[in-house]
């Protein structure tokens, strides 16, 4: 595996304000202290597997902002900018570029195509899964394909809303073994992971309603949502440890622990 390190932003702005997927309910109050500590328990469990983590500031009036998956997508010094889908969340690339510019990114902006950063775009071994279909534009495969020309871009349509994006149903542990949510891709999207990869395990409706695909992995270990039972017991049958974390709080805005973290690959 590449070097990686991580960077994520604090939820001191974290609410649910509005709705821009279908876990979102503003009438649904999130517990600001809960969602700091559960934060911090995601923070200390990269540190204690010797990641090296870094912060952005939070911005007032971007509640989403602490999904810092969503705002780039980077390999070595080049970075794909985040161009959001809404407009609820379209004043958080300001900042996320302005973070690249300062740590001396070369910054491609793929306006006016819309592109969700990690959130569809997942980085495993030479492979590069890009999806679309809700939040990033079709055309995202293309530029992240020329942004990254030593990459295989496979892009991957999602249809069902829940999972509006990638890093909430597949999960790629190595170029042999994938996780994912079959139903939420078309078939032929759902045919190239499974000639991708080795081992294609598709997973429950359970498991993939528990966000449990949408998790961090370090080397043999998965962190991943606490109440994600099935599937926790499915890894350790693979051979994985896992880590398990209560993200009830991002749930309620529909994200849990990956999407709380943008993978920098060094
Ligand atoms: N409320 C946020 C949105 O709808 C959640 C983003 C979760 N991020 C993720 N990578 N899945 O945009």
């Amino acid at each position: 595996m590449k070097k990686r390190s991580l960077l994520l932003c604090p939820p001191a702005y974290f609410s649910v304000k509005y709705k821009i997927n279908p876990w979102m309910n503003p009438a649904v109050p999130v517990k600001s202290s809960l969602a700091q500590k559960q934060w911090q328990s995601l923070v200390d469990a990269c540190n204690n597997l010797s990641s090296s983590v870094n912060f952005i500031n939070p911005a007032p009036n971007q509640p989403d902002m602490v999904f810092a998956a969503n705002g780039f997508f980077s390999i070595g010094k080049k970075a794909v900018l985040a161009r959001f889908r809404y407009k609820e969340r379209q004043g958080e690339t300001k900042f996320y570029k302005k973070w690249l510019d300062y740590h001396g990114y070369e910054v491609i902006d793929p306006n006016p195509i819309k592109y969700e950063g990690e959130g569809d775009t997942l980085l495993t071994g030479d492979m590069i899964l890009q999806g679309y279909g809700f939040r990033s534009d079709k055309e995202s495969a293309k530029i992240i394909a020329a942004a990254f020309p030593d990459k295989k871009v496979i892009p991957l349509r999602l249809v069902d809303e829940r999972f509006y994006h990638l890093d909430i149903c597949c999960l790629p542990i190595n170029k042999n073994l994938i996780y994912f949510y079959e139903k939420t891709f078309d078939k032929e999207s759902a045919d190239a992971i499974k000639s991708h990869f080795k081992k294609a395990v598709a997973i429950s409706d359970e498991e993939a309603l528990s966000f449990a695909l949408n998790s961090l992995i370090f080397e043999q270990t998965v962190i991943t949502n606490k109440n994600a039972n099935q599937f926790t017991e499915r890894v350790s049958k693979d051979g994985l440890k896992t880590i398990t974390l209560d993200m009830s709080e991002f749930i309620k805005a529909g994200g849990s622990v990956k999407c709380l973290a943008n993978e920098i690959w060094s």
